[in-house]
């Protein structure tokens, strides 16, 4: 398959590209290096340095004729989204639609789009579904959510399949402390340095922290999906993309440290404003559509991650 990333110089992008040119397929990649890293781009992949709004991106898709298109690129730093949200609004939002437009003007079979489980804000009762209250609590959980109706606009009437992916917190190789769930790299470059890591708040708050290969799997499974992605199930084209057990912070903090061997107890510091208690999101629809579920444990998910930032130490 010709598969185009968006965003594959990033950590999820990054991964996803290695593991689609190891399987074989004819991989693109447009990227602004905004936060992506060259070093983590496949050499064999066709690659674009160019921003998503750039109003020549569908003649660069076009030129590459992609099969599929998987749009990661985004804004993804919480912080900067409260400081900027016009530009998180454009790149999340009406960067979907350009891609998307471009996909289809391209004669792409299917689509999928990064969403994420910010959609959700505080939720009512765990795990949550896809179809449960959406009530984003940042400008890039609200860009998040209306770059998915965005998605199913643009697409709307065209022959395009299309599925918007709401990860939970992701964590792996590769990544760095800036973005969305950036915990586990932020403790573990901490680690790395000899230093104790900081725990806002009593560190009893869960997250449901999803492996990155785990998202690939996902991601590929879907790609390669025989039924139709976007189809009559609960809140449309949207699935969860997640392990469905809650771990909290403190936990986290503890796995690595016994994967390091580095035995520092984290320091606490006071909550941070508007930071969610718990998330957990339930992955049953897509264990039901395609067959998929997360198979790695977090605490060897987070020794592997601990054993590549060992390897690979930036
Ligand atoms: N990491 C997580 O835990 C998590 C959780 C939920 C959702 N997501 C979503 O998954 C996707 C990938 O996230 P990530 O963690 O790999 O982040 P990342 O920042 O590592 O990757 C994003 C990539 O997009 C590129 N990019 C940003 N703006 C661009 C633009 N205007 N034009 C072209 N390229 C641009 C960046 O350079 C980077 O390579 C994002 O859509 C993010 O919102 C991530």
């Amino acid at each position: 398959m010709r598969v185009l990333v968006t965003g594959g110089a990033g950590f999820i992008g990054s991964n996803l590209v290695h593991a689609l040119v190891v399987g074989g397929h004819e991989v693109g990649v447009i990227d602004d290096f905004s936060t992506g890293k060259m070093a983590n781009v496949h050499p064999a992949v066709w690659l674009r340095h160019m921003d998503i709004l750039d109003p020549t991106l569908p003649d660069v898709v076009a030129e590459f004729a992609p099969e599929a298109v998987v749009h990661l690129a985004a804004q993804t730093d919480v912080t900067r989204s409260i400081a900027d949200p016009s530009r998180d609004r454009a790149v999340n939002v009406e960067g979907t639609t350009a891609v998307a437009r471009a996909a289809a003007a391209a004669g792409v079979g299917r689509m999928l789009s990064a969403s994420s489980a910010a959609v959700y804000g505080n939720p009512e009762s765990l795990p949550i579904a896809e179809d449960a209250l959406k009530n984003p609590i940042n400008p890039y959980g609200s860009s998040k959510l209306e770059a998915e109706a965005a998605l199913a606009e643009a697409l709307a009437g065209t022959t395009v399949d299309f599925a918007s992916m709401r990860f939970s917190n992701v964590y792996g190789p590769r990544q760095d402390g800036h973005g969305e769930g950036g915990v586990v790299a932020i403790f573990a470059a901490r680690l790395a340095a000899g230093e104790r890591p900081v725990i806002y708040g009593d560190g009893r708050q869960t997250r449901d922290f999803i492996y990155v290969g785990d998202v690939v799997g996902f991601i590929v499974c879907a790609l390669e999906a025989d039924s139709p992605l976007a189809g009559p199930m609960p809140d449309g084209p949207a699935y969860n993309v997640s392990t469905g057990h809650a771990a909290s912070v403190q936990q986290v903090a503890a796995y690595l440290s016994a994967a390091s061997m580095v035995l520092k107890q984290p320091e606490f510091a006071e909550a941070r404003n508007g930071d969610i208690a718990d998330s957990v999101l339930d992955p049953g629809k897509a264990a039901s559509a395609l067959g998929w579920s997360a198979g790695q444990s977090l605490d060897r998910g987070l020794a592997f991650t601990w054993r590549w930032m060992c390897a690979n130490p930036s």
